[in-house]
């Protein structure tokens, strides 16, 4: 790691004022292998700024006044607090850009599969749900191609707690990317009053779903029985070789044979030919 991003703290910050805190290569390379052990999260070099702008916050609101000492606390922290700010830690580094709808050719060719296999009551996960529009997307191509009577489980889980209580309420900006007007009708109650401009996802829908914390780092998966279908998207471009591989072994143990897997546009597990075989663009099949 060769960048230094500021080893003073007089350096000027976007906006023209002085950084708050200082923040050298030695803070940035800890923050980057804390993450890495933490959440399988490869940080590259150009991140210094987002990895201060992110930690800024949390420094602020736990009275810290340099990210050494923030640190340094971090990593001593034990017990039921500890294991809270180590939450907050991860949950200011995550990514967490999402849509409805995103790579939209995955949900219909998912219509078409749910449809050919056949089954009334398909197991599903969603394992980088974000903020919810990802699974509850699929828990409307679910109810549009098997009816919303449909025995269909979907499993919504994330690293992040914080996306996941967003994830849970299931309220949504009327002007949502990606959610049609067709599909507001038909999925959304339309809020009123205080709530004007804003959508609800309807019960019926959201009870398909179950939300839960899963790190995909974590040593035990309890996810109940095996899934027909895997939606693992956008989140292994955040991890590097050795850890896709572990984490595409995983999923490969908790899918059902013939069991579809779903990944984002730029993720690409064709040398894993003896796990997955590629069935369509970014569509694998569990072999
Ligand atoms: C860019 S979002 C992708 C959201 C959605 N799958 C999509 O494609 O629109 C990446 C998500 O992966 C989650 N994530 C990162 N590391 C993770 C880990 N180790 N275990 C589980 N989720 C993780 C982040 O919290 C974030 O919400």
């Amino acid at each position: 790691m060769s960048a230094l991003v500021a080893a003073a703290p007089s350096r000027p910050v976007a906006d023209g004022a002085t950084q708050e805190f200082s923040f050298g290569t030695a803070d940035f390379e800890r923050v980057r292998a804390l993450i890495y052990q933490r959440a399988g999260i490869s940080l590259h070099a150009g991140k210094q700024a987002m990895v201060y702008s992110r930690l800024s916050r949390r420094l602020r609101e736990t009275g810290h006044r340099s990210f050494g000492s923030y640190l340094q606390w971090l990593e001593m922290a034990s017990g039921l607090s500890g294991e809270q700010e180590w939450q907050e830690f991860v949950n200011c580094l995550t990514t967490n850009l999402t849509a409805f709808f995103r790579e939209e050719h995955h949900f219909h060719a998912f219509a078409e599969d749910l449809k050919a296999r056949g089954t009334s009551n398909p197991r599903i996960w969603c394992n980088a749900a974000s903020t919810g529009e990802e699974p509850y997307s699929i828990a409307m191509t679910v109810a549009e191609a098997l009816g919303s009577g449909s025995g269909a489980r979907i499993v919504a889980s994330d690293i992040d707690t914080k996306v996941l209580a967003t994830a849970g309420r299931g309220v949504y900006p009327a002007d949502s990317r990606g959610l049609s007007a067709e599909r507001q009708r038909r999925h959304c109650l339309r809020g009123t009053g205080a709530n004007a401009g804003f959508l609800r996802i309807k019960p019926e829908l959201a009870k398909m779903i179950e939300f839960r914390s899963h790190n995909l780092m974590a040593a035990q998966w309890s996810l109940g029985e095996p899934f027909d279908f895997v939606f693992c998207r956008n989140v292994m471009i955040y991890f590097d070789a050795p850890t896709q591989k572990r984490v595409l072994e995983r999923i490969h143990a908790v899918m059902k044979p013939h069991g579809l897997l779903y990944v984002g546009h730029s993720e690409n597990f064709t040398d894993s030919r003896a796990l997955f075989r590629l069935r369509g663009k970014t569509i694998y099949e569990r072999v």
